[in-house]
């Protein structure tokens, strides 16, 4: 009887091959199943190149290449150490992480200082093209001082068609707080909430600005966010958004990917994990380092981000409010994520932003001599 269902089974699976392939065509689907259901449920990820071998063999089993299994058939070493096995409390967190929310993140912060003056028009003022917000922190002092002194030069002291302010958290340290309100008095271009001042609370800060420009900042045409190692040619800024100014009312530009994958890596910077964000692509995303964008885009994910649960990547959380809002990501060229060379490019139209510059630097970028005006 039971050797009958065995003949039968063999005959219906696959009659022309030996029981030998027949035996391994069954036990690599169940292992094949077997991993595809550990794989959903643990997020394991070293199962991934095993199931991917599996897969090519029985492909070839099927098509009877069998002779090749054991050669041809890509070998994949399994570092156990860092599989990543997801407890059982943590799975509920992935299975329970919504895309949206209902009013989970709302921006409740008291400001500090709040220097509402910065973008008035009127008077010797000029109308207000962009306002560009630029995240710091207290003691990143000498970096401000350097902004001011060089490509904030062109905001003629928040009097111009560019309008400027640096944004930061709340700080426990006594001095550093005494020393920022200081700052803030004498050049009036800071914006402070009491949420802690953290790498972790960046989000919050970029939400801080979002918020800050769509109700104190309404004049304002664009809106920039950067950072305050970067370098930014203001006049190509002004360009790049009166010639992309279509795409900026229906998303965000800058230095942007359509197609990012969180990285995994617990070791590495940025590092996401399957609790944090379980997809396997970002929405459409630009880089925090500089980010362009028409005021209706600013209010819309001001609006939207009560409603989109926190991620600590602040540029990420950027792109899942867009994308909450159908609303786009586009490179523009000029913007750069990286270093660029210091030279004549920085002075050119060829350039909006360039990242990790020291205040040395800046000074450099700024006062190259000798440039062309065409360059
Ligand atoms: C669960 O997730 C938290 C937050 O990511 C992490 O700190 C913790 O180590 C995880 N626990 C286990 C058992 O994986
Ligand atoms: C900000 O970050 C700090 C430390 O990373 C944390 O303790 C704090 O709860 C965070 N949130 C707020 C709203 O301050
Ligand atoms: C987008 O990010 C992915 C990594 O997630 C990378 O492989 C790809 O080259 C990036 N694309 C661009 C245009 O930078
Ligand atoms: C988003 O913009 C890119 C170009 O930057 C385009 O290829 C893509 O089709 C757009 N997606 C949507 C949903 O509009
Ligand atoms: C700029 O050009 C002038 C005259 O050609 C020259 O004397 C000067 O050294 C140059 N400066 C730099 C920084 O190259």
């Amino acid at each position: 009887m039971a050797f009958n269902l065995w003949r039968r089974l063999r005959r219906f699976f696959c009659t022309p091959c030996g029981m030998l392939n027949f035996v391994y065509v069954l036990a690599t689907s169940s292992v094949l199943l077997l991993m595809h259901l550990m794989y959903i449920n643990n997020n394991l990820k070293s199962l991934v190149p095993i199931v991917k071998t599996v897969n090519t063999d029985i492909k070839r089993v099927l098509y009877f290449q069998t002779s090749n299994l054991a050669t041809k058939a890509p070998t994949h070493s399994i570092n156990i150490v860092k599989t990543d096995w997801i407890s059982a409390q943590n799975r509920t967190l992935v299975s329970k992480r919504p895309d949206v929310c209902d009013s989970c993140f709302p921006h409740h912060y008291t400001y500090i200082l709040d220097n509402e003056e910065i973008c008035s028009v009127g008077a010797d003022k000029r109308d207000v093209k962009v306002i560009v917000l630029i995240s710091t922190t207290h003691v990143n002092t000498a970096r401000r001082k350097a902004l001011r002194e060089t490509w904030l030069t062109h905001t003629r002291s928040n009097t111009g068609d560019v309008r400027y302010a640096f944004l930061l958290g709340a700080t426990s340290n006594n001095a550093d707080q005494v020393a920022l309100e200081t700052e803030s008095a004498t050049y009036r271009d800071i914006i402070q909430e009491d949420f802690v001042d953290s790498y972790n609370n960046l989000t919050l800060k970029t939400m801080m600005a979002f918020k800050w420009a769509s109700l104190k900042c309404k004049v304002a045409k664009f809106f920039m966010k950067t950072d305050d190692d970067m370098f930014v040619n203001l006049n190509s800024l002004k360009d790049a958004v009166t010639k992309y100014s279509s795409v900026l009312e229906k998303g965000i530009g800058g230095y942007c990917n359509l197609s990012r994958e969180p990285i995994r890596s617990k070791t590495e910077k940025w590092s996401v994990t399957y609790e944090m964000y379980p997809n396997k692509l970002y929405p459409p995303y630009c880089s925090g380092t500089g980010y362009v964008t028409s005021m209706d885009v600013v209010e819309k994910v001001y609006k939207v981000s009560k409603d989109v649960p926190f991620i600590y990547l602040e540029d990420v959380y950027v792109s899942l409010c867009l994308n909450r809002l159908g609303l786009n990501a586009t490179h523009l060229p000029g913007f750069h994520a990286a270093l660029q060379k210091i030279g004549c490019e920085y002075q050119s139209k060829k350039l909006v932003t360039s990242h990790r510059l020291t205040p040395k630097m800046l000074h450099e970028a700024w006062n190259l001599k000798n440039c062309s005006k065409k360059a």
